[in-house]
């Protein structure tokens, strides 16, 4: 499972200041539209303010002599909660249901030992697991045409090498992703650490910038979207 360190919610804390400090929207709405707080405190996608436990977590906010220690504990209160639709998980691929013919698959580390799970020492694991995902799809979804994914990770050659080149080709730029990891998770080592280098980009930039609209801009990588036929992974992972 994936560790979050506190230094990745203090990221998230200071680009909300940020977004605070230029647009003029409340601490509070900041920092429900423009980290991925509400969805690390496992309370799914609807971004309710009104939310029970958003609420605890917003007036805890009052009191807190240090507010990114009151959040970085809050997490650790919370359960950890699966993506939406969750429907299997295959080592550091899963996917979930993404409409009636389509699949949307997720990444997380799962790897027990020191490498990268992107490292060329794993890219023969990472395609096993795939081909196990692709394997169970067709044996258990057939009216299932199209996959999509969403994240920054397609920017990443260690990232698209595991996957059929014309899946990868179909990568656009996504709307900014504000709320999600398909954007945050580039600040992330895969201890759960932050990256300093892609921290100190994002930071400088944003202390420049005076429009919100500009804030996307900041970001090291964007967040990719990709949406191509199932057909493209027939066979792909059993020929190599
Ligand atoms: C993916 C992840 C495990 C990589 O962390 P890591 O293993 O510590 O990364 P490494 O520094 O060992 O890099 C592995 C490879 O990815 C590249 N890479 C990893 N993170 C990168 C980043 N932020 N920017 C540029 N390149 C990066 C490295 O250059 C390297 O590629 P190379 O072998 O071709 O040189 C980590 O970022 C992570 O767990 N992120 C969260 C996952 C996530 O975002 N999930 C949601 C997806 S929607």
């Amino acid at each position: 499972m994936t560790r979050y360190s506190r230094a990745f919610f203090e990221l998230q804390w200071q680009f909300a200041e940020r977004v605070a400090a230029i647009s003029g929207m409340s601490r509070e709405q900041a920092l429900l539209h423009y980290t991925n707080f509400y969805i690390r405190f496992g309370l799914g996608r609807e971004f309710d303010a009104n939310d029970a436990v958003w609420r605890i977590y917003i007036d805890g906010l009052q009191n807190a002599s240090d507010a990114v220690d009151w959040t970085w504990r809050f997490f650790l209160t919370r359960p950890s909660v699966p993506p939406p639709s969750l429907v299997a998980a295959f080592g550091c691929f899963s996917y979930s249901n993404a409409g009636n013919d389509a699949i949307r698959l997720h990444f997380a580390n799962a790897e027990s030992g020191n490498y990268s799970p992107l490292s060329c020492e794993r890219v023969e694991e990472r395609r096993a697991e795939l081909r196990a995902l692709f394997d169970y799809v067709r044996q258990t979804h057939l009216p299932v045409q199209r996959v999509l994914g969403t994240s920054w990770l397609y920017n990443l050659t260690a990232y698209r090498r595991l996957f059929p080149s014309g899946y990868v080709e179909t990568a656009r730029e996504s709307s900014a992703r504000f709320q999600n990891m398909p954007l945050w998770g580039q600040f992330l080592d895969r201890r759960g650490d932050v990256r300093p280098d892609m921290k100190a980009i994002l930071l400088e930039r944003v202390a420049r910038q005076t429009r919100l609209h500009d804030l996307a801009q900041c970001f090291p990588l964007r967040a990719l979207a990709v949406d191509a036929p199932i057909a493209l992974f027939d066979g792909f992972y059993r020929a190599r």
